[in-house]
């Protein structure tokens, strides 16, 4: 071990490892150990005392709203369909998180919403995808994004399935980035005595984690000029959506995204506005009453319509700002983890602070952002936690409402 990483060691808290190393000979460390602590970013431990992100000046961007879409619907999704046909339209699944939250000990995608069959959120959304393959007799180019927590068993469960009918040469894998997590006093937690506990980094990183991939060259080579980027635990989620990939281009925006008008005022989503002028994303928790409850003159909540993790990028755009440094969110999660005793916790409570990128960062990163309203009864359906709201039960009741056999 290199003796500046000793020296950090020493002058943080550190307790697990210090621990550790105690009881060990320092040229015994194992090598992986070793390696994650020498490409360790030490800078992340600052983070946990800092005042977290520093935002800007908000004001309200508004929609396309469902009435102005339905106007010129055909012609926006001519050109979806026309830029599809034409292989410029490539999807990104984001499903490296470990959805903690539901407290499946799989990916998630693997999880079974079936009732009286089996129906599996991957095939949920490949179902959902092939319906614009179909009509486009044109695929889709899908990039799945997994963890080293999940890759090998996401890879097997697509293949034990036949891709769910998808053709599998138009179906890639890349792994995202790992970081180490920490407790609530920068304790650096181990996982097992060959490795720190890593989770992964959020779902920020995906277009630098694709191009570490080598897959930049396969976007290059089949042309693809849009990325729709979607989250895995949305069933209803349309993928590819060519009404939505239509207008996006007709606006002339750098980037497109899905909203939904909220259910209430204080609705604990991200809300789609302006942030010194840039497409941003302002949380639920940043919203005073006066900017949750204002409206505009026909009474539309100014800060009203909320993000459901569907996006769409050009591509050269993405370009642009791949070397860009990515604010750094600490969040609270659940993480299992090796005790000074040696023994394995898995924590019911959030125990630890993960770093994570985040996918919200890059619309901000853009010039600007077509908000584009979609109804969420008919397109948002997540499933985030094992009861109560976005949960497995709701999401059923969405998916028969409609018309998906379970
Ligand atoms: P969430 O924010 O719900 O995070 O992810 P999560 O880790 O899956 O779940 P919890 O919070 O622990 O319960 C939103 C989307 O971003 C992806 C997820 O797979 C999901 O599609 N994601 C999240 C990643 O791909 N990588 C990550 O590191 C985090």
């Amino acid at each position: 071990m290199k003796k500046e990483i000793l020296d950090k060691l020493n002058s943080t808290n550190q307790k697990y490892l210090k621990n550790y190393l105690s009881n060990i000979d320092i040229k015994d460390i194992p090598n992986k150990l070793d390696h994650q602590l020498t490409d360790m970013d030490w800078s992340l431990l600052d983070l946990i005392n800092g005042q977290g992100q520093k935002r800007g000046e908000f004001s309200p961007l508004g929609a396309m709203e469902i009435s102005d879409i339905e106007k010129n619907k055909s012609h926006y999704k001519e050109l979806g369909l026309e830029a599809i046909r034409k292989g410029e339209v490539g999807a990104i699944l984001l499903a490296g998180g470990q959805g903690t939250r539901l407290g499946f000990n799989k990916a998630k995608g693997m999880f079974n919403m079936g009732i009286h069959k089996d129906l599996y959120i991957f095939e949920q959304l490949i179902s959902n995808l092939k319906e614009v393959t179909d009509e486009a007799k044109a695929y889709v180019p899908l990039y799945i994004m997994t963890s080293e927590k999940n890759d090998k068993e996401t890879k097997e469960f697509f293949k034990e399935h036949d891709y769910f009918g998808y053709d599998e040469n138009y179906v890639q894998f890349f792994v995202q980035d790992m970081v180490p997590s920490v407790d609530f006093d920068g304790n650096i937690l181990l996982d097992s005595k060959e490795s720190l506990a890593m989770s992964p980094n959020g779902n920020g990183g995906w277009f630098s984690s694709m191009v570490r991939a080598g897959l930049d060259k396969d976007l290059n080579s089949r042309k693809i000029k849009w990325l729709n980027v979607f989250a895995v635990d949305n069933v209803l989620q349309r993928i590819a959506d060519p009404v939505f990939i239509g207008a996006t281009i007709d606006s002339g925006n750098e980037c497109g995204a899905k909203v939904v008008r909220k259910a209430d005022p204080e609705e604990r989503v991200g809300a789609l506005c302006l942030e010194d002028g840039k497409p941003s994303i302002i949380e639920y928790y940043e919203l005073t009453k006066e900017m949750a409850y204002s409206t505009d003159e026909k009474g539309t909540l100014l800060y009203g319509f909320g993000v459901i993790l569907n996006y769409l990028f050009r591509v050269d755009k993405l370009w642009e700002i791949v070397d860009n440094k990515f604010p750094v969110h600490v969040v609270k999660k659940k993480v299992p983890y090796m005790a000074e005793d040696g023994h394995l916790v898995k924590p019911e409570e959030p125990n630890a602070y993960k770093f994570e990128l985040l996918i919200l960062d890059m619309v901000y990163m853009m010039d600007n952002c077509l908000s584009f309203e979609v109804d969420r009864k008919k397109e948002f359906a997540p499933v985030k936690n094992a009861q109560g709201v976005d949960s497995v039960e709701t999401a059923r009741e969405l998916l028969i409402e409609n018309g998906v056999e379970l």
